[in-house]
């Protein structure tokens, strides 16, 4: 069994799950790198990982598929024998108004947003026994306690990841810990496209409800998935907003 602690993180091609992969890198974890749909991406962020001294593997593979998800578990098991953290941060939306939601647009965000994190979270906990303990940090969001328009599927899913992690922290304890972080509005390309930020009306509207007065970076958002993955040691079923104080207003 690999020494080094090892750390997956879905969907870190590029977005968020990149900049978590290079702090969980940066605390000495060896760092298994996952992207569906574009390989070159999640190569990217391994070569960044190595090029600053860490040890980093891509494996492309959907994590809405079983077939997918038991062959990234495969890889894991026959590169490093272990597996210590698991951050289940791949996510999609496909907002649209209730109405017009078709079969696609619906399956495929509860795929990916809530059965993506079942299947690697089963998969991850019998690498994590062999490592003699392990945590789970699946990235939700204030959608999972607050509704909205054009969301419904991306809530709903975001909602039963909340109450899966709920389910597993009480089931897996005490060796695994499993708990939930929402993201305030964090900057990333997908968000800065779907939400108009690159305009200043639609930076205004995204600002105005935020009393910290700003969007989160990947970078500090990474560092507190980080600190709940590793350090937060008594921690278990925690749902954690990081989100500027948006759930105020
Ligand atoms: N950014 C925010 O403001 C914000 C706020 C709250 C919560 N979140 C959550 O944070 C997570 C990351 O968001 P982001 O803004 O960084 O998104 P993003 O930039 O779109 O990145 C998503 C990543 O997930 C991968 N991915 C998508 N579907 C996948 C699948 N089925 N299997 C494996 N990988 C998959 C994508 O690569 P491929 O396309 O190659 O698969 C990509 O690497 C999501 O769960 C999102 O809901 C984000």
């Amino acid at each position: 069994m690999h020494t080094t602690r090892v750390a997956l993180v879905t969907g870190s091609g590029r977005g968020l799950g990149r900049a978590i992969a290079i702090e969980l890198a940066r605390r000495g974890l060896a760092v298994v790198v996952n992207s569906s749909r574009n390989p070159e991406q999640a190569g990217r962020t391994a070569e960044l990982i190595r090029a600053a001294g860490g040890q980093a593997e891509a494996v492309v593979a959907d994590v809405s598929s079983p077939a997918d998800v038991a062959r990234l578990f495969e890889a894991i098991d026959r590169t490093f024998g272990r597996l210590d953290v698991l951050v289940n941060n791949a996510g999609i939306n496909r907002d649209v108004d209730f109405r017009e939601m078709s079969d696609r647009q619906w399956f495929d965000v509860l795929a990916t947003n809530l059965s993506g994190p079942f299947l690697c979270s089963r998969a991850a906990v019998p690498l994590m026994d062999r490592a003699g303990g392990g945590s789970i940090v699946n990235i939700t969001a204030r959608t999972a306690y607050r509704p909205r328009k054009r969301g419904a599927n991306y809530c709903a899913a975001k909602a039963g990841l909340s109450m899966l992690c709920q389910c597993m922290a009480l089931e897996l304890a005490p060796s695994i810990r499993v708990n939930c972080v929402a993201p305030g509005t964090t900057d990333t390309a997908e968000v800065r496209e779907r939400f108009d930020l690159d305009t200043p009306d639609g930076m205004a509207r995204m600002l105005a409800p935020i009393p910290l007065g700003r969007i989160a970076t990947p970078e500090e958002v990474a560092r507190f998935v980080a600190y709940v993955a590793l350090d937060a040691g008594f921690m278990t079923g925690q749902d954690v907003l990081y989100d500027g104080g948006r759930n105020l207003t």
